[in-house]
């Protein structure tokens, strides 16, 4: 460990939400905490809320009264930037600007010591820019923690191209002992959270796009099948359409406008009618005085299927389908086991046979083509979950050509084995499967550019956006296979850039790889 001792002496500069979080964080870690602002009375401020926040952990026996006290104690104003020159760390927590940034380290270079730390909470000014001009670029790194601070275990620790690996490594442990979960960066647009979420706002974005279910109705597949906190469009509604639309758009043209980062029209038009969301009343949803809550849509309860068979010995099955076929057996459905019909043997087998019904897990393919392509009408498509057994709701497609009463007899069994069933529009890779497949091929992507290992990538997800699972462990867990193939039919139906596949998926798939061993 090459963690700052205790004793030394942490400056924080910018005392607004993130610099008050910052330095509660470091005091309650026990290091003196010097807490500067130009805007008078903000430091004043923060160390008062910040007194407010300790009084209510007392409260809830989180913290006893005498290390509360202490910890305030250590929390002290700084009159003038010259008042930080002791300091061995300075986060920097000041306006999103490069120039005031650059000016700003400017300043303090000539105030601390050599071998003070120059840290900064920027989310997406380029940790190079930042260093770049200064007496000591190399001292300088990322600390970028997530909102709320004191709550939020994930930092990320980003090295620009001058940055020491020493100074890094002491930030990641710094962070450490406070508490938190760090990861290391390269300083790369977006850093690694700020990234490699965009496909979970994007797929929502496309989904509604096309019709393929309101957002309440994706919101809650999303949440009870995926196992997310929250759904793309109640989640983004909090954020603020303003805020996420701009770092969407910073992403995208700091990647040179690559498709996978297009902003959506749809939250566009959010931003540019004032709908942005809780803070005004109207995003996705409405809020405040009079408004309902939107329910998601479900079928309409059917009938339990008289037959239902697994094709477990076809070779079809993969991990998800087998999930499925334990859900409905342990539902009390019986299922019998069947090899494939006769008339499959140049087509695909589907995983169940549910009264003339073919069902399979969507691999990316709409229910109509996959009709098509396998001489089964009567084709119904089910989602990814993230864990079957537990699951409270599951999206289906079914095809254009498929029999109503067909469709129904599918419906009815996944009732029987306790699910909500919400039918999407016929949209190639449904919403769960979609999402986890795009947002695995990014972090296979960032993993594969350098920017930091799969570890670190799943954990800032986990830790910095509260994922129920990182999503190269998820693509691990479904079958890095079938995650290709989703991605591959996604690019062929839509036959754009953004469906590509990374390489280092493609990669694992050929060696029978994993992310995690
Ligand atoms: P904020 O607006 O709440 O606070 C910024 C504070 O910096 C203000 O009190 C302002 O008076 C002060 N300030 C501005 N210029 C200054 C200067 N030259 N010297 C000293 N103080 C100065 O902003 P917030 O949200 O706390 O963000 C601060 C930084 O943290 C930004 O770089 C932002 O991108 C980053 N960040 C913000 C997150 C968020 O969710 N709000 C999350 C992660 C990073």
């Amino acid at each position: 460990m090459s963690a700052l001792d205790q004793d030394r002496i942490v400056a924080v500069i910018g005392s607004g939400a993130m610099g008050a979080g910052i330095a509660q964080v470091a005091a309650v870690a026990g290091h003196t905490v010097k807490l500067y602002d130009t805007r008078p009375d903000a430091v004043a401020k923060a160390i008062a809320d910040i007194a407010k926040v300790f009084g209510k952990l007392v409260e809830k026996g989180r913290i006893s009264g005498a290390d509360a006290n202490a910890a305030h104690a250590r929390l002290h104003a700084a009159a003038t930037l010259a008042d930080v020159a002791g300091a061995a760390l300075v986060v920097e927590a000041i306006v999103e600007n490069l120039d005031v940034k650059r000016a700003l380290f400017a300043d303090l270079e000539a105030i601390v010591g050599d071998d003070c730390i120059l840290a900064t909470n920027t989310s997406s000014i380029s940790v190079t820019a930042i260093a770049a001009g200064l007496r000591r670029p190399q001292r300088v790194v990322g600390m970028h923690f997530f909102n709320p601070v004191p709550l939020m275990a994930l930092v990320e620790v980003v090295s620009g191209l001058a940055t020491d690996a020493g100074v890094a490594a002491t930030v990641h442990d710094t962070a450490a002992a406070w508490g938190k979960n760090p990861v290391h960066a390269r300083s790369t647009p977006g850093f690694i959270v700020n990234r490699a979420a965009r496909p979970f706002y994007a797929e929502g974005w496309r989904l509604l796009n096309e019709q393929a279910a309101d957002p309440a109705t994706i919101d809650a597949v999303v949440r009870e099948a995926g196992g997310f906190r929250m759904g793309p469009f109640e989640l983004m509604d909090l954020i603020g359409h303003d805020v996420n639309y701009s770092v969407t758009q910073s992403v995208f043209q700091a990647y040179y406008n690559d498709p996978r980062f297009t902003p959506s029209v749809l939250q566009k038009e959010l931003v540019d009618a004032g709908f942005l969301g809780r803070k005004s009343g109207r995003g996705c949803y409405r809020y405040g005085d009079g408004a309902t809550t939107v329910p998601p849509r479900s079928e309409a309860p059917q009938a339990r299927p008289e037959f239902v068979s697994y094709s477990a010995d076809a070779g079809v099955q993969d991990a998800a389908t087998d999930a499925m076929a334990r859900r409905l057996r342990q539902a009390g459905i019986a299922v019998s086991s069947r090899k494939p019909a006769e008339g499959h043997a140049s087509a695909e087998a589907p995983a169940f046979h549910c009264n003339g019904a073919a069902v399979y897990l969507t691999d990316g393919r709409s229910a109509t083509e996959r009709a098509r392509a396998n001489h089964h009408p009567d084709t119904v498509l089910f989602d990814l979950a993230l864990d079957y057994a537990s699951a409270t709701r599951i999206a289906v497609a079914c095809a254009d050509q498929c029999d109503p009463a067909a469709f129904n007899a599918v419906v009815g069994l996944l009732q029987a084995a306790g699910f909500a069933v919400s039918r999407l529009d016929d949209v190639p890779g449904l919403a769960v499967m979609r999402t986890v497949a795009m947002l695995a091929n990014e972090a296979a992507d960032i993993v594969h550019q350098g920017v930091c290992s799969a570890q670190a990538v799943d954990t800032a997800l986990l830790k910095g956006v509260n994922y129920p699972r990182g999503p190269l462990a998820w693509a691990d867990a479904v079958g890095i296979a079938h995650i290709v193939t989703v991605l591959h039919n996604l690019a062929a139906t839509y036959g754009e850039d953004r469906y590509r596949v990374s390489p280092l998926l493609r990669r694992k798939h050929a060696s029978g790889g994993r992310f995690h061993e």
